[in-house]
């Protein structure tokens, strides 16, 4: 049977993907490392089947055109590689509000890469496997993977993809993710990776980059969660600025992001241990221990703007499930 279905998580960038060296082959400028988020997952399912007469493609219960054309594009290639003119259904799910900056694109595509080469019958390892999810997003390269995730940022192809760092069980945080929005996202990733050099603080940041990366994988290594935090939410700090300072600019922040960012420092003054880090959607990843998870949860809830929190830990690699949407 052409069918595969397969459950893959989303992950949440310590250090950033910002800026792309090949718009077409999504190089990016710099590296990333990223953790993978069990509980904040997307399930596909893919079958090729020769009755259809064209790509039929659901996401979340609706076919969109926009999105349906960049997984059309992506099964283009898929069909491509193994030589073979089917056409597909594809069905996919999230666990989360799509679209508003939780990286549901980095889950979506891995978990539509593993899911279509397996159902069309390609055998790709996940060195392979990360570099045609690349194509069809970014981030969906570290989401092939699992645990603590680094994506080299290669110059070539071949060269751009991601490898484990740390398993799952290396460390255990915690990521209370802060909702305060569920509408879709104002700040378009695409467009911010294109402009991010019209931002006078950019070059500053690719020089220092290969600098930061080497003291998170370090911190990592030592389990210093604190270390670890602190640079993570100047990192997402940093980021922002780039957004800020790009033309044109880019405000991603709604008001609950900027309640959620000072909350968290007043809780770090009173001893929690918390830091929070931000993509280019508003609501907030917040990083805790197990031991502060619920104290954490519990005040993020009672902002006066928070809708709701999803709790996410560091997951494992993308699994292939029997139960298909379809
Ligand atoms: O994969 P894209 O094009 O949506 O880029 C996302 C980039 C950030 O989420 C802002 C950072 C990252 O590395 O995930």
């Amino acid at each position: 049977m052409m069918k595969s279905t397969v459950k893959a998580s989303s992950d949440i960038a310590l250090i950033k993907y910002w800026g792309k060296k090949d718009e077409v082959l999504r190089l990016p400028e710099n590296g990333s490392i990223s953790m993978i988020l069990s509980g904040l997952d997307t399930v596909t399912t893919v079958e090729f089947n020769e009755k259809l007469t064209k790509d039929e493609v659901i996401i979340q219960g609706e076919s969109e055109e926009g999105e349906a054309g960049r997984v059309i594009k992506h099964l283009d290639r898929i069909r491509v590689l193994a030589g073979k003119h089917i056409f597909a259904k594809v069905v996919s799910q999230n666990t989360f509000p799509k679209g508003t900056g939780l990286s549901s694109s980095g889950s979506g595509f891995a978990a539509l890469t593993i899911s279509a080469t397996k159902a069309i019958g390609l055998e790709f390892n996940e060195k392979e496997l990360s570099i045609l999810a690349r194509q069809g997003s970014g981030t969906a390269c570290r989401c092939v993977c699992g645990g603590i995730v680094e994506w080299k940022d290669g110059e070539t192809s071949e060269e751009s993809y991601s490898e484990t760092i740390y398993p799952s069980d290396y460390l255990d945080i915690r990521d209370v993710v802060a909702v305060v929005d569920e509408g879709k996202k104002l700040v378009s990733s695409t467009a911010g990776h294109a402009t991010a050099n019209t931002s006078p603080f950019y070059v500053v940041r690719l020089e220092n980059i290969k600098n930061k990366i080497e003291k998170v994988r370090m911190v990592i290594k030592e389990k210093d969660f604190d270390e670890l935090g602190a640079l993570v939410e100047s990192e997402a700090l940093e980021f922002h600025s780039i957004l800020l300072t790009s033309q044109p600019s880019m405000i991603a922040w709604y008001p609950g992001t900027v309640e959620v960012m000072l909350a968290v420092q007043a809780m770090r003054r009173e001893g929690i241990k918390a830091y929070f880090t931000i993509n280019t959607g508003f609501n907030v990843h917040v990083l805790t221990t197990p031991d502060f998870e619920s104290e954490v949860n519990k005040r993020l809830n009672q902002l006066s703007l928070v809708i709701k929190t999803i709790t996410a830990k560091i997951g494992g690699k993308p699994i292939e499930q029997n139960n298909h949407l379809f």
